[in-house]
C-alpha cells in the first residue's frame, strides 16, 4: 500500500505528518511512502531530508490517491473530495465535536481513523498524540511566559543586589500542565499547582512544586479525567485561584473537562489585582479560556500590565520536535495496523484502541466507540478493599511493655553473666545506635550519600586499633590486623573522595 504525506493547508500551520527518520520507518513496515513537495519545510525536513532517507517526494495529486493518507490536522471538505473511495486517512479530528466532518468522511466511502480519540491506557501511550503534543505545549507555554516576563526566573544574591526568584501557580495537573510545573521549576521559579483530582498531588510534589490544597470534598476520578465541580467546590476554589493568582508573577492554566468548555477558573477581577509585568498563559483557550481576559490567539496587555497570552498553537511553535514526536505516535499506530509488516492495513474491531480510533469505516460510520473503562484510581484502594482486618485497630500498648520487659530481661542476664568489660562497651553501643538514629534520621535524604561517605573516616579508629595490635607475636593477630587496616584505609580515603566528587558537582567551572 501507498502512504501519502500531504503539506498542511491550514494557514500557518508549521507541522508535518512524518519526518524524514519516521517517514522511513513506515517504509520499513512495507508501505511505499510518498511526500508532497514542501510539506516539512516549516518544521525543518526540507525535501532533500527526506529524498535522502529514501523516501520520493512528489506532486499533492499522486499523495491525494494513496492508499493511506496521514496528516496532522482534520482533512477541509477539499481535502475529502481528494481521497479515493476505500482510502483511509488518518489524522487529528476531534470527532466529538465535528459531526458534520464525521458525516462528509462516511458519505466519502473512507476510512478515518482519529489521531486524537486514541483512549488514554497505558497499551496506547505510544500513540496518545494529545499528551505529546500537550507536553511540548507545556514546555513552550512557560518559555512564553518568560519572554514576556520582564525579570529572572531564579533566585540570585548578586553584587547588585538580591533578585527574588518568580513566583508560578499552575492550575491543572494534567499533561501540559505537568510539563509546564517541570521547566518553570527547571528555570528556578517556586512553582504551586493545584487540580481538582488530589490523585495528582503526589504527581505535582514529585516535580518539584507544591500541591495548594482546597477545604473541600474532592473525589478521585474513576478515568483519570475530571468531572465538572459541584457549586459547593466552585465556591470554595475561587477565593483560592484568586489568592494564588494575586500572589503568582506567572499563572498557567491547562484546566479542561473532555467534551466541555473550558471552566471559568480566573475572574476578570483577579487579574485585575495581579501585580504589573505578571503574565498568564492560558492553555485552554482554544476550548473558550480558563482566564477571563483571554483572547484566543492572541496577546493581551491589560489595563493595569498583565500580558495574557491565548496562543492555541504552542506545539506547533516547536515544529521539528512536534513533528518527530507525531511521526513517531503515527509510526506506533501503523505498527500495531500492520502486524504482518507487509504494508498492508489491517483494522481489528476487536482492539480496544483500533476500535476507539475508527471514525468511519469504508463509508460506515462507527462514531462514538463503546466506552474504555479504565481507573486512575490508585491500585492499593481497589486491592486493599476486599482484605478482611479489623478497621485502624490501634497498636495494643501491652506490646510494647512486652518489648521493653524482654529488653530488660536480656540486658540483666548479659550484665550478670558477660565479663565486667563487656558492660561499658555495651552502654557505649546502645547510646550510640539511638544517638545515630536520631541525628542520621534527621539529615535529609538527599545528604545521606555524603554524610555517609565523610563519616567512613571514624574507621580511622580501626586502623588505629589494627597499628596498635599489628606488633603482637601471633601470625593470626597480624594477618587480621592487616587485613583491618587495608579495608578501612580503602573505606576512609574512598569516603573522602567519594565526598569531594559529590562537592564537585556543585562547583562552577
Ligand atoms: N495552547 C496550545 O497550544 C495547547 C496545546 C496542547 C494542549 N493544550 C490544551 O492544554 C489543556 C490541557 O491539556 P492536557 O492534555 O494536559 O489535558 P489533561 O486532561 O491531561 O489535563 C487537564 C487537567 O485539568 C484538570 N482540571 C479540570 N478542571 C479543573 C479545575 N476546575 N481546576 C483545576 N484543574 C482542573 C484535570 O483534572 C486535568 O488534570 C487543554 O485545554 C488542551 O486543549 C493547548
Amino acid at each position: 500500500m501507498r502512504i501519502g504525506i500531504p503539506r498542511e493547508s491550514r494557514p500557518g500551520e508549521t507541522l508535518v505528518a512524518a519526518t524524514a527518520k519516521t517517514a522511513s520507518q513506515l517504509a520499513a513496515l512495507g508501505y511505499d511512502v510518498v511526500v508532497e513537495q514542501g510539506a516539512g519545510e516549516a518544521a525543518d525536513q526540507p525535501d532533500v531530508a527526506f529524498t535522502s532517507a529514501g523516501v520520493k517526494v512528489v506532486p499533492a495529486d499522486e499523495v491525494w490517491s494513496s492508499d493511506v493518507v496521514v496528516k496532522v490536522n482534520a482533512p477541509t471538505d477539499d481535502e475529502v473530495g481528494r481521497l479515493r473511495r476505500g482510502a483511509t486517512v488518518i489524522s487529528l479530528m476531534a470527532p466529538a465535536r465535528s459531526p458534520e466532518l464525521v458525516e462528509r468522511l462516511a458519505a466519502a466511502g473512507v476510512t478515518a481513523l482519529a489521531m486524537d480519540a486514541v483512549p488514554r491506557i497505558s497499551r496506547a501511550q505510544s500513540m496518545d498524540v494529545l499528551s505529546s503534543m500537550a507536553n511540548v505545549a507545556g514546555y513552550r507555554g512557560v518559555i512564553e511566559a518568560a519572554h514576556e516576563f520582564g525579570r529572572l526566573f531564579t533566585g540570585q544574591v548578586t553584587a547588585a543586589g538580591k533578585v527574588p526568584p518568580a513566583r508560578v501557580f499552575v492550575v491543572g495537573a494534567g499533561v501540559a500542565g505537568l510539563a509546564a510545573i517541570g521547566a518553570a521549576g527547571s528555570l528556578g521559579a517556586i512553582v504551586r499547582a493545584f487540580d481538582v483530582r488530589p490523585e495528582v498531588a503526589e504527581q505535582v510534589e514529585s516535580m518539584g512544586a507544591e500541591f495548594v490544597t482546597v477545604d473541600m470534598e474532592q473525589e478521585v476520578s474513576s478515568d483519570g479525567y475530571a468531572k465538572e465541580m459541584t457549586a459547593e467546590q466552585e465556591a470554595a476554589t475561587a477565593a483560592m485561584y484568586d489568592e494564588e493568582a494575586r500572589a503568582a508573577d506567572i499563572v498557567i492554566t491547562t484546566a479542561l473537562i473532555p467534551g466541555r468548555p473550558a471552566p471559568l477558573l480566573v475572574t476578570a477581577e483577579t487579574v485585575a489585582a495581579m501585580r504589573p509585568g505578571s503574565v498568564v498563559v492560558d492553555m485552554a483557550a482554544a476550548n473558550g479560556g480558563n482566564v477571563a481576559a483571554t483572547v484566543k490567539d492572541e496577546k493581551v496587555v491589560t489595563a493595569n500590565g498583565v500580558t495574557v497570552l491565548g496562543y492555541t498553537d504552542l506545539a506547533g511553535r516547536l515544529a521539528a520536535q512536534t513533528s518527530q514526536l507525531y511521526g513517531t505516535n503515527v509510526v506506533n499506530l501503523l505498527k500495531l495496523l500492520t502486524p504482518a509488516k507487509d504494508g498492508v492495513l489491517t483494522l481489528d474491531m476487536d482492539d480496544v484502541v483500533q476500535r476507539g480510533i475508527t471514525v468511519t469505516r469504508d463509508g460506515a460510520t462507527m462514531w462514538p466507540p463503546p466506552p474504555v473503562q479504565v481507573s486512575a484510581a490508585p491500585a492499593e484502594a481497589t486491592q486493599v478493599l476486599p482484605v478482611e482486618k479489623e478497621p485502624s485497630a490501634p497498636p495494643d500498648p501491652r506490646r510494647r511493655l512486652y518489648a521493653a520487659g524482654l529488653a530488660a530481661v536480656v540486658f540483666l542476664a548479659l550484665a550478670t553473666l558477660a565479663p565486667p568489660s563487656f558492660l561499658p562497651s555495651l552502654t557505649v553501643f546502645v547510646l550510640a545506635v539511638v544517638i545515630g538514629f536520631y541525628v542520621i534520621g534527621n539529615v535529609h535524604h538527599a545528604l545521606h550519600t555524603p554524610l555517609m561517605s565523610v563519616t567512613n573516616a571514624i574507621s580511622g579508629i580501626i586502623v588505629v586499633g589494627a597499628i596498635l595490635q599489628a606488633p603482637i607475636d601471633n601470625v593470626a593477630v597480624q594477618v587480621i590486623a592487616g587485613v583491618a587496616i587495608l579495608l578501612a584505609s580503602i573505606n576512609v580515603f574512598g569516603g573522602f573522595l567519594v565526598t569531594r566528587r559529590m562537592l564537585n558537582m556543585f562547583q562552577k567551572g
